[in-house]
C-alpha cells in the first residue's frame, strides 16, 4: 500500500499542492496554503479495480417533477432571496465578513420559520447557549421555540438531528465544526469540506433544510467557505459596509431560484429589520442637487432599486493621479475614463477621482455606466444634473449607448419616487414610460454635447 502523503490544500481555492509556497498557483493568493493530512489514507485507487460498486437505478428525464414545497418566513426579504421561501432538504450558505450580523439575520430567521410551524434547531459552536438566548432576549425573539444547542462536535449533531428530525438546522458555524475521521484541526478544509459534506448528505437523506453559517476571512487560518459553494444549493452573502446601517442579503448561486436577488436590512438596536422600500432609504438622506451626485435607475435581481452615485473630481498633487472607488468596480471605472476621454476628448489626466455609492450598497449591473460617466462629468464641469432626473445605460468602447434590460421598470420606480425625467440609451424598449419624460441618446458624443454643452 503506497504510504499516505501529506497535502498541501490552498484554504482560498481548495487547490492541492505537493509542497508548501507562499502563493498559491490556482487562485494567486498570498499565505493561504496549509498542510493537511490526505483524505483518505485507506483503501485508495487500487481498491476501486478490484471491488465492484452498487448498480445505479436510473430515472427517465421525461419523468414529472413538481416544482419544490416551500416554507416562508414571513421575512419578506429573506425569502425572496431565497427563491419564494425555504425549501426542504436544501442546503444553503451564508457567508459573510465577521460581525456583519450573521448570527443576528439567522436567529431572526430561526424564530420566525419556527413561528410559522417549523421545527427549528440552532446549534452554535461560536457561542455558549446562554448568549444566544441573551441575543435573542435582546432582539425580543425569546418567546419562540427554537432548539438551541451549543456544539462542535459533528457526531454528537447528527446523532441529536437524527433523533429530533427538524424541518430546519441552521449551523453557527461550519468553520467551528469537527470530524473525528478527520485528521486536521478544526477550520481546516478538510475539516470544513467533510462537515459541510456530512450536513448536505443528511440535509438530502432526511429531507432536512440544513442553513449553514460561513466566515470569509483573507488571513487563510480559517477556511473561506468557498469549497463550500458547490456542494450546496444556494449560496447567501450578507454584506455591507461597517459604518452603514444598511445590510444586503444577496443570493449569488441558487438551483432553486434566481441569482442575483437582494434582500436589504437596516441594522437597528433590536435586530435587523427589514426595508421593504430600498430606493427611499438609499436616496433618503440625499442633499439638493449638486455636482458629482447622480440617480441610477438599477435592477437587482427581480428588483428596480435606485441608488445615488457620487463623484468628486479635484486637482492631483500625486504624479499618479488617485483612482479610488466604494462600491463599484474599479476597472470598470478605468473603461469609463477611458471613453470619456477617446470618445468625447474630456480628459481627467491629472485631477483626482473618487466614486462612491451611496449608503454602502454595491452595484455590478453595467447599466450603471451612463449614471458614472455622467457623475464623473457633472463633477469635473461642475454643473449638477436636475435633482428629479434618474440615468441608466451600458456604454461601449465605441462610445454608442447600448440599451438595457426593463426599462420600464426602471422607469415605474423612478415614478414613484417622485422623479419626472429619465436619461437613457435610444435603444430601449418600454411600453409605457409612466410619465417620466424620457431624453434618449444614441452615442456617448450626443449626450454630453446636450446635457454639458458642447466641448
Ligand atoms: P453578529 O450577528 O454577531 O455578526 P456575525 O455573526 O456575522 O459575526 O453581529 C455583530 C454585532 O452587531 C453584534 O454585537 C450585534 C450587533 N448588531 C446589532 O446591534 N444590530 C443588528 O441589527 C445586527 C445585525 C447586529
Ligand atoms: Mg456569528
Amino acid at each position: 500500500m503506497a504510504k499516505p502523503v501529506t497535502q498541501f490544500i490552498c484554504s482560498a481555492c481548495g487547490a492541492a499542492h505537493k509542497k508548501w509556497s507562499g502563493r498559491c498557483d490556482a487562485c494567486g493568493e498570498w499565505n493561504t496554503i496549509q498542510e493537511e493530512a490526505p483524505l483518505s489514507s485507506g483503501p485508495g485507487k487500487a481498491a476501486l479495480g478490484g471491488m465492484k460498486g452498487r448498480r445505479m437505478a436510473l430515472t427517465d428525464l421525461r419523468a414529472k417533477e413538481t416544482p419544490p414545497p416551500r416554507a416562508g418566513s414571513g421575512m419578506e426579504e429573506l425569502d425572496r432571496v431565497l427563491g419564494g421561501g425555504l425549501v426542504p432538504a436544501s442546503a444553503t450558505l451564508v457567508g459573510g465578513d465577521p460581525g456583519i450580523g450573521k448570527s443576528t439575520l439567522l436567529l431572526q430567521a430561526a424564530a420566525s420559520f419556527a413561528r410559522k410551524g417549523l421545527k427549528v434547531v440552532y446549534v452554535s459552536g461560536e457561542e455558549a447557549t446562554a448568549q444566544v438566548r441573551m441575543r435573542a432576549q435582546r432582539l425580543d425573539l425569546a418567546d419562540t421555540a427554537v432548539l438551541l444547542a451549543a456544539e462542535t462536535n459533528l457526531r454528537d449533531i447528527l446523532t441529536t438531528l437524527e433523533a429530533e428530525a427538524p424541518d430546519l438546522v441552521i449551523i453557527d458555524s461550519i468553520q467551528t465544526m469537527w470530524l473525528d475521521t478527520v485528521d486536521s484541526a478544526p477550520g481546516s478544509v478538510s475539516q470544513v469540506r467533510a462537515a459541510a459534506h456530512e450536513l448536505v448528505t443528511f440535509a438530502k437523506r432526511k429531507g432536512v433544510a440544513v442553513m449553514l453559517v460561513g466566515h470569509v476571512t483573507k488571513e487563510g487560518q480559517i477556511a473561506g467557505p468557498r469549497v463550500v459553494e458547490h456542494m450546496v444549493d444556494t449560496v447567501l452573502y450578507f454584506e455591507g459596509e461597517r459604518g452603514h446601517q444598511f445590510r444586503i442579503l444577496r443570493a449569488v448561486k441558487n438551483r432553486f431560484g434566481p441569482a442575483d436577488e437582494i434582500g436589504v436590512f437596516e441594522m437597528t438596536g433590536a435586530g435587523l429589520a427589514e426595508v421593504t422600500n430600498p430606493s427611499a432609504l438609499f436616496l433618503s438622506d440625499r442633499d439638493a442637487p449638486a455636482p458629482g451626485s447622480v440617480v441610477f435607475a438599477g435592477i437587482e435581481g427581480t428588483r428596480p432599486v435606485l441608488v445615488e452615485i457620487q463623484a468628486l473630481v479635484a486637482p492631483s498633487s500625486l504624479s499618479q493621479p488617485r483612482r479610488a472607488v466604494v462600491g463599484w468596480d474599479g476597472g470598470r471605472l478605468s473603461m469609463i475614463l477611458a471613453v470619456l476621454e477617446a470618445r468625447v476628448g474630456i480628459s481627467f489626466a491629472g485631477l483626482d477621482v473618487y466614486l462612491n455609492i451611496a449608503g454602502g450598497m454595491r452595484i455590478s449591473e453595467p447599466a450603471a455606466d451612463l449614471a458614472v460617466a455622467t457623475a464623473l462629468l457633472s463633477a469635473r464641469e461642475d454643473a449638477a444634473l436636475p435633482a428629479t432626473t434618474v440615468v441608466f445605460g451600458e456604454l461601449s468602447l465605441s462610445g454608442a449607448l447600448r440599451p438595457v434590460s426593463q426599462a420600464e421598470n426602471r422607469l415605474k420606480e423612478a415614478q414613484k419616487l417622485g422623479f419626472t425625467s429619465a436619461i437613457a440609451p435610444s435603444g430601449c424598449k418600454f411600453g409605457s414610460n409612466n410619465g417620466v419624460t424620457v431624453q434618449s441618446f444614441a452615442d456617448l458624443p450626443s449626450f454630453v454635447g446636450e446635457t454639458f454643452g458642447a466641448e
